[in-house]
């Protein structure tokens, strides 16, 4: 039983307070029109959890709603049970939230140093400190500290943004679509990225296209559709339900399957009309 009826909405969920807790949001862009409707999420400290579903689902909504880019409605976001329901994008980022949007991530004309720098531009005391336990966690970049990140390919970019978000040392880290646009190699290197990440204690909320290797390495995940709660479950039971299967992980092979054994049977089987 996976559907989401109230008492399962958070399923397999770790015993305690959470870090993070949306409540029921209901967001929008434009006026009466809502695109996220009663949506909910926790993360709790040390969790990878996954955010998949259709496109125009709403998860990136969800992910802008949480990093206060998009007026929450009504509903409530608490971070270590403190209300942070429509602060702003830079209060998050001193009370310890990180965001990596999907596009548009890194600022071009400038160096991956200078990047880097403008992720702790309200703390800059802590820039060589923290440049060093970055780079330790993204040492390809050592090397190319004085590149303009405008000259990196898409792969390295986003190292960048990541590396940028990670300046301040968050406790929460928002992804948006981290693989998009990359090579199946590359793919694999931002989710191994993404785990090596959250082991070194930063607990992730990721949003991905790639719903079947998202499954693979997040600890628990929730399906969003049309801006609401669908599925949710740790990573692995969800990638096996069939319900999840059927609707948003993709019935190719099941399908392939059931033609053959029809075209085995033949028609003489099938029930009379
Ligand atoms: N800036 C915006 N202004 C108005 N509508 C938007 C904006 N961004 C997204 N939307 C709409 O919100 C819905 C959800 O989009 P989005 O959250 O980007 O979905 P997903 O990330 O799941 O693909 C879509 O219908 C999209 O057209
Ligand atoms: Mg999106």
């Amino acid at each position: 039983m996976t559907e989401t009826t109230a008492p399962a909405l958070h399923r397999g969920e770790p015993q305690g307070e959470p870090l993070l807790h949306a409540d029921s949001l209901v967001a929008g862009y434009v006026p009466g029109v809502n695109i996220l409707n009663e949506c909910s999420l926790v993360l709790h400290p040390g969790e990878l959890v996954g955010i998949i579903g259709p496109n125009g689902a709403g998860k990136s909504t969800l992910l802008k709603a949480l990093f206060g880019l998009v007026g929450i409605r009504s509903g409530t976001l608490t971070l270590q049970g403190e209300s942070i329901t429509n602060l702003r994008a830079d209060v998050l980022v001193q009370r310890g939230v990180g965001f990596v949007p999907q596009t548009n991530n890194v600022f071009p004309s400038l160096t991956i140093e200078e990047n880097l720098q403008m992720g702790v531009y309200q703390t800059p005391h802590k820039f060589a400190d923290r440049l060093e336990v970055v780079l330790a966690l993204f040492p390809e970049l050592t090397h190319r500290r004085k590149q303009r990140a405008g000259a990196l390919s898409g792969g390295e970019r986003q190292m960048v943004a990541m590396a940028r978000a990670l300046m301040p040392e968050p406790s929460v880290l928002l992804l948006d679509e981290p693989s998009a646009g990359l090579s199946p190699v590359r793919q694999d290197e931002a989710f191994l990225r993404t785990r090596r990440i959250n082991k070194a204690g930063v607990s992730v909320v990721i949003v991905e296209q790639n719903a079947r290797r998202a499954l693979q390495i997040c600890d628990r995940a929730y399906v969003l559709d049309q801006g609401r709660n669908a599925y949710s479950g740790p990573g692995r039971e969800l990638m096996h339900d069939p319900k999840v299967i059927e609707l948003y992980l993709g019935t190719l092979a099941t399908d392939v399957d059931a033609a053959r054994d029809a075209e085995r049977t033949g028609p003489e089987d099938s029930p009379a009309a």
